[in-house]
Parts: structure tokens; C-alpha cells; sequence
């Protein structure tokens, strides 16, 4: 209440001062156009009553000059008119006027003297003085008489001007009141206005953080729009972000140390990496950023996205917990706006945690480098997807110049840290471990292989397989997600490169240097306080929003959630949703299939036809069986947020991931991750690493379509106690193989490694 006097004081001061000086300088002004009016108009009829006199007084008798007197003694607020001699005595009077004026008074006197009219106002009192009993204000104006051009007596016009203070009085009491009811109004308002915008507001943010404080979820208030209101919205809804996940880790580790349970927890990884990196920082060099940042096309502003990568979902929550240093191509048009000189910029953008260095590519060199050797050579190369990799020296070339480019802003960024750790990344940097393995032999370096690692046959068309081999082989460890990738990766090993491939403790010796071979199936960060604080609709209002906002009309939803890649089975999906509504004509008008689709190196020739296919293949199938308003495939060809994606896992039935090779899917883990309500079935390529660990999903082989049909049938007819069982036990699987077990798995066998350090090597110290 304090708070409000202070700022509604004030203004009712204020205004009310204004109003009032408003009405004062509003009075003045009235009385003065009254005056003036009046005295024009005496001046008028004094000049013309002046014409009439002046002859009578030469030749008339006193008679007629008092009949003419009486005669204009009667108008409108003139109260008398009096004629006197040049001696100042009335030569004739209007005989209601007091007899006061038979005097000669002084303004008439003046004008007698100076030969011109003269008026003048007198108040009641000065009246009073004058004349008793008829003490009212009045106004003189008086006029010399003349004969013969010589002044012989003055003319005077008596007007009453009450009327005038009457209208006056009128007019301040309207302004007074006028002022009050704007000062009332105005002080209303503010109040209202002082409530709406901050004291109810701030009174709400208070009752949420009290509520959250109290330990039970609630979603942020609604708070107006604007520039304070945004700052603070956003920094009370990560301080209450932060209190809950800090909350939700204690309980957590207070539930583990209680079940003596093993399960990994952003901050158990957090004290694990201090402990194991002393406090060193932890190096990532992975070819895709976690933030990009693009201008908007419209209105040129800077947007910030995060891109659809299973590297960046698996590594975003490991540099959350541990902090450190990402390296990564800086890709997105508007990156260069958001770095510091030394190309670095803290991240995540709205609660900085940890550092992104960007690197800089050229055109040419991307196109080499990314576009020709890793996507048209290696990624069809590892994928067993029936896509023939293309191998063109000129790509090789700036494969290597790149990896060297790498290489070196990571040894930038380690120079002054001891025995630095470094987790490289995919299949972008096969080269890197050696090249840094060679300037730092004191850093720890692992790589971590995101794809499929094939037998040797097909990896050996690659006509640099030795070298390839060669520069992962200068890792101390190399990571891949399942058993038999690790297998075929030996078996390469073996044929490739003279080496010593020790089978027994699945590690190779070249040259004295030893690298361990190890799986680490990659997961995502389970959500542990997963009550949906925003998710305030059910799954079936959620799924009535989305098809509105699709434009079609469905009672059950399916999704898929892809990069459109030829190796994610988009094609042979639709062809099984075809087939199943072939053979169940019941489900037609009542089941839609929604194709999250991201479109995905479209600059190379075979993924931008392929994202022509997958539209048309969608469209044939719609012609097929479409009605009105409703369709089988909405196929949702942009980027979605996290957020976005999470509103079609909610409310599809099943989540499809029919990949044709795959080296994990986190879309199957997130799928599973995110349904809370233990509901909705999920359909899993035999070929996806995913399937190893989610036995509970419909296990496919996405080259039969008529599997694909019969496990949509399946999926969608399922009782809801089966689904809730599998669902259990899938989420049973994320959540203890979660992503931070994942990486302090590889992690804590990469700090255990005996690194042999040459005796005289010096630490380089930054630029
Ligand atoms: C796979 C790779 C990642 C890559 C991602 C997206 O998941 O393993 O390294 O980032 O695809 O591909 P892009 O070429 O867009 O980075």
C-alpha cells in the first residue's frame, strides 16, 4: 500500500495543481472577454448617445436631454446615463441611478480633461462608498461633450456588472469541479493501472516462488508483456528452473544413496568429472554447434536455434553439467554477430554455462570437406543403406586441411591446461586424434564414433581407409555405441593398418601407442522432475490442437521425428502406413501420420532429391485415400524446437523410427523419455543401435512394409495395460542409461588410462 501512495501522491498533487492553475488562467480569461465586451459595447453606445446630446445641449432645455436620458436608461444592463456641465454638475440623470452620481465622478472628469473617453470598473465596495444602498459593481465609461470644438461637458453610462462576477463564479466552480472529478478519475486509473501492471504481477511472482519454495510445481505465473516484465519473467523462471533441478538431484541422490541404487544425475557427473579432471576444463570438438545463429529472412533481427543433431542432444546436458570448451563449425549466417575477437561466445544463450568456440569454414571448404568427403563419402560409406559413397580426391584434400584446422583451434584453446581431456566427435574428424595426439601427447584424447562403424569389406572401398584408421588410432580411446561396431572396427583394423589388435582386451597397439575400443551406447537426459510444470493440456486436447493447427480432422496420431535423410526409412514408413490403411479401411478418416521432417544438407544433390521424394511420396499416398479434412501423411517439412517436438510425442499414439541403419536414434530414446504418462507405443528399426537396449518397442525390419502395417495395427490397437508396461520398462532403460552415464562411463575410462608423457615436454602456453 506504501508503495502505491508513493507513486499515486504524487500524482494526485500534480494533477491537481494542474487543474487548478487551469482554472485560475480559465477564470481570468473569462472576465476579461466580459469586460472587454462590455466596454466595447459602452464605448458604442456612448459614441452614438454622444451625437444625440451634443446638439440638445446648445438649444434644448433641460427636459428633452432628461427624456433622452431616461429613454436610453432602460437597455440591457446599463443601469443609468447622466449628462453633466463643464462645472461637473448633472445637467440631466437617469432617475433610478443613486444621486451620488449627480457629482460628476472622477473617470468622467478625466475624460473631460483629456478630451477622449475613458472607462473604469468599481467594485461593490467601492461602490459603497459612493452610493449605499445601491451597492453593486458597475462600470463607467464617460465621453466629452463638445460645442464648437470646445468641451462643454461629459457624457457618462452607468452599466451594472454583477452578471459579470455572477458568470465568473459560474465559470471557477465548473473548473473546480471539473479538476476534481479529473483528479478522481486520473488517481482511479493510476491505481488500477499500478495493480494491473505491477503490484499484481510482482504479488503473483511472489506466491509462485513461495509455492515452489514450498517443493510443489506450479507453472509460472502470467506476467504482461514488456521490457521489465520479460527480464524478470525470464530470470525468476530459471532461478525457479534451477531451484527445481537442484531440488530434483538431491532428492534423486538422496533416493539413490538410499536404494544404493547407480543411477547417473547431472550433478553426480558434475562431482565425478571435478573429481577426476581436478577441476580442469573438458574439451568437445564436434563439426555442429549446439546454438546457431541466423538472421530471420523477414525483419533481418538475429534468431538462435538449436539444430536437429544427435550429437548436440546427447552432448548439450554433459557441457551443462561440467562446463568447458565446444568447438564447432560456426555454420549459422549470423554466428560471426554473436563471437568475442577471439571467436568465443558463452552458451546456453539464456543461462551461460559453458564456452562455444566457432570455427570458421569458406564455402569451398565446406563444400569439400563436409559436403563431399564426410556426407557423400564416409556417411554412405558407414550407413548400409544402398546409397553408393562418392570418394573425390579434391574432397579428401579439404577433409584433411580441416581436420588440421580443428586440430589446431583445439590445441589453441588447451594451451596452458596440463593434461588436458578431449572428446572429439564423429565421423567429421577421423584425422584429429593423431594430429592433437601429436602436438599434446600429455592430453587424454577419446573420439566418439556417432555412426555406424561397418565390416570390413564394405569399409575398405574407401580408397583412405589407412589413413582414416591411421588418425583415429592417435585416440587413447575410440567410442562407438554397440559391440558390433567396435568388432567390425577391429576387423578394419586388422586389415587396414599394420597394428598389434589385441581381441582379448579390445584394444589395438600401433607403434607403441595404445587406444582401447570400447561401446558406450549414447541416451539423452531423462527429465527426472518430469510432472510437465507447462504441459497443461491431455494428450487428446494436445492432439485436437495439433490437427486444427494442420488443418485436418483425426481421432489418433502417429509421428515420426527425422532429419530427412535417405537413411532414416521415411519412404518405407509411408509405404507401411499405406499398407495398413489398405488393410484396415476402418482406420481411414480416423488416423493421421505426422512426419516431423527437418530438412538436412539440402545443398547435396541426393538429400535435396530426397526431400523431393519423401513430399511426393506423401502426396501420392494423400491422393490415394484423402477426404475433406482429413489425410494419412502430414509431412511437416521445417525445423521444430524441442518444445514443438515434445507437443507431437504427447499426443501421438506411436512414435515411428524405421531407420535403414542407424548408429543409436535418440528420437527413440527421447520418445520414450518424454512420455511421463506411461502411454503410447513405440516402433523400432532392428537396424537403429536404439533396438540393443529398447526390447519393449515393436522391433521392425523397415524393408518389410507389410511388418511395418501389421506393427501400426498392432500399435494402435494395443491395450492401454500392455502399453504402460512396455513404456515402463523402456523409460526404466533411458533413465539408467541415461546420457550422463554415458559420458562419465567414457569418460572415467579415459581419465584411467596410463598416458606416457615424454620426460622433457613443455606445456604451450597461450598466445
Ligand atoms: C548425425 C551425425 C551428427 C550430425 C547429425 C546432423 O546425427 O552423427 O554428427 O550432426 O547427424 O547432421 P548435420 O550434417 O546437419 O550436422
Amino acid at each position: 500500500m506504501r508503495t502505491t501512495l508513493k507513486i499515486v501522491l504524487p500524482l494526485i498533487v500534480s494533477v491537481s495543481a494542474v487543474s487548478l492553475l487551469f482554472a485560475a488562467y480559465q477564470v481570468r480569461t473569462e472576465k476579461r472577454i466580459l469586460r472587454n465586451d462590455l466596454s466595447r459595447r459602452a464605448e458604442i453606445l456612448g459614441e452614438s448617445l454622444q451625437e444625440s446630446v451634443e446638439p440638445l445641449l446648445e438649444r434644448a432645455p433641460e427636459r428633452s436631454l432628461q427624456r433622452l436620458v431616461d429613454r436610453f436608461g432602460q437597455r440591457e444592463h446599463l443601469k443609468g446615463v447622466a449628462v453633466y456641465n463643464a462645472a461637473g454638475t448633472a445637467l440631466a440623470i437617469t432617475s433610478s441611478l443613486s444621486p451620488i452620481f449627480r457629482m460628476r465622478p472622477s473617470v468622467a472628469t478625466r475624460a473631460a480633461q483629456a478630451d477622449k473617453g475613458a472607462g473604469e470598473f468599481l467594485s461593490a465596495e467601492q461602490t459603497i462608498l459612493l452610493n449605499k444602498e445601491d451597492a453593486v459593481p458597475i462600470h463607467i465609461y464617460a465621453l466629452p461633450l463638445h460645442r464648437d470644438d470646445e468641451v462643454v461637458g461629459t457624457l457618462a453610462l452607468f452599466h451594472d456588472t454583477s452578471y459579470i462576477d455572477k458568470q465568473v463564479s459560474r465559470t471557477l466552480r465548473d473548473s473546480l469541479l471539473n479538476a476534481f472529478v479529473q483528479t478522481v478519475l486520473i488517481t482511479g486509473l493510476a491505481l488500477i493501472l499500478v495493480r494491473w501492471t505491477f503490484t499484481g504481477p510482482l504479488t503473483r511472482t511472489a506466491t509462485w516462488l513461495r509455492t515452489l519454495r514450498t517443493g510443489q510445481p506450479h507453472g509460472p505465473p502470467n506476467v504482461p508483456q514488456g521490457e521489465i516484465f520479460d527480464e524478470l519473467h525470464q530470470e525468476v523462471t530459471h532461478l525457479a528452473r534451477d531451484l527445481n533441478t537442484a531440488r530434483a538431484a538431491a532428492e534423486e541422490e538422496a533416493r539413490l544413496r538410499d536404494s544404493n541404487a547407480s543411477l547417473w544425475t547431472a550433478e553426480r557427473l558434475r562431482v565425478s568429472v571435478r573429481n577426476k579432471l581436478q577441476e580442469k576444463p573438458l574439451y568437445v570438438v564436434s563439426n555442429r554447434e549446439p546454438y546457431m545463429h541466423v538472421f530471420n529472412e523477414k525483419d533481418k533481427s538475429v534468431n538462435v536455434i538449436i539444430p536437429a543433431s544427435g550429437v548436440v542432444t546427447a552432448l548439450e546436458p554433459v557441457l551443462l553439467a561440467c562446463n568447458g570448451t565446444w568447438i564447432a563449425n560456426g555454420s549459422g549466417n549470423a554466428d560471426r554477430e554473436a563471437v568475442d575477437a577471439q571467436d568465443h561466445l558463452r552458451v546456453p544463450p539464456d543461462r551461460p554455462s559453458y564456452t562455444l568456440r566457432r570455427v570458421w569454414l569458406s564455402d569451398e571448404e565446406d563444400r569439400g570437406y563436409y559436403e563431399g568427403f564426410s556426407n557423400e563419402g564416409l556417411w554412405p560409406l558407414c550407413h548400409i543403406a544402398h546409397t553408393r559413397p562418392v570418394f573425390r580426391p579434391n574432397d579428401w584434400l579439404q577433409y584433411q586441411k580441416i581436420n588440421r584446422r580443428f586440430a589446431d583451434a583445439v590445441l589453441h584453446e588447451m594451451a596452458g591446461t596440463e593434461s588436458p581431456i578431449l572428446l572429439a566427435q564423429d565421423y567429421h574428424f577421423a584425422l584429429l586424434p593423431r594430429m592433437v595426439k601429436e602436438a599434446r601427447p600429455d592430453a587424454r584424447v577419446a573420439i566418439f564414433w556417432h555412426i555406424p562403424w561397418p565390416n570390413p569389406e564394405a569399409f575398405g572401398i574407401c580408397p583412405w581407409q589407412r589413413e582414416l584408421v591411421d588418425g583415429l588410432l592417435g585416440a587413447d580411446l575410440i567410442g562407438f555405441h554397440i559391440q558390433s561396431h567396435c568388432n567390425n572396427f577391429l576387423e578394419t583394423v586388422d586389415r587396414a593398418v599394420e597394428a598389434l589388435t589385441e581381441w582379448d582386451r579390445f584394444a589395438v597397439n600401433r607403434q607403441g601407442h595404445v587406444t582401447r575400443v570400447r561401446p558406450y551406447p549414447i541416451s539423452v537426459a531423462f527429465p527426472e522432475n518430469s510432472r510437465r510444470v507447462n504441459q497443461a493440456r491431455s494428450a487428446g486436447a494436445e492432439r485436437a490442437a495439433l490437427c486444427a493447427e494442420m488443418g485436418i480432422e483425426a481421432s489418433l496420431l502417429g509421428v515420426g521425428v527425422d532429419r530427412v535423410d535417405y537413411t532414416k526409412g521415411i519412404l518405407e514408413r509411408f509405404r507401411g502406413i499405406e499398407r495398413f490403411l489398405e488393410l484396415n479401411p476402418a482406420y481411414q478418416q480416423r488416423f493421421t501420420f505426422a512426419q516431423i521432417g527437418a530438412p538436412s544438407r539440402t545443398d547435396i544433390e541426393r538429400y535435396k532429391n530426397f526431400l523431393d521424394e519423401v513430399g511426393a511420396e506423401a502426396e501420392r499416398i494423400n491422393a490415394r485415400f484423402q477426404s475433406s479434412r482429413w489425410k494419412p501423411i502430414v509431412f511437416l517439412k521445417k525445423h521444430h524446437s524441442h518444445e514443438e517436438i515434445a507437443r507431437f510425442y504427447h499426443a501421438a499414439s506411436f512414435c515411428m523410427v524405421t531407420s535403414l541403419h542407424d548408429g543409436m536414434n535418440l528420437v527413440a530414446k527421447e520418445y520414450a523419455a518424454s512420455r511421463d504418462d506411461e502411454r503410447g507405443v513405440l516402433i523400432l528399426s532392428t537396424f537403429a543401435g536404439a533396438a540393443h537396449e529398447l526390447s519393449d518397442a515393436l522391433l521392425v525390419n523397415p524393408y518389410d512394409i507389410s511388418q511395418l502395417a501389421d506393427a501400426i495395427h498392432r500399435a494402435l490397437e494395443m491395450p492401454e495395460e500392455e502399453q504402460a508396461a512396455r513404456m515402463r520398462r523402456m523409460r526404466q532403460t533411458v533413465r539408467e542409461h541415461n546420457v550422463y552415464r554415458w559420458a562419465a562411463h567414457l569418460l572415467s575410462d579415459l581419465t584411467e588410462i596410463r598416458i606416457e608423457i615424454p620426460d622433457r615436454m613443455e606445456v604451450p602456453m597461450p598466445l
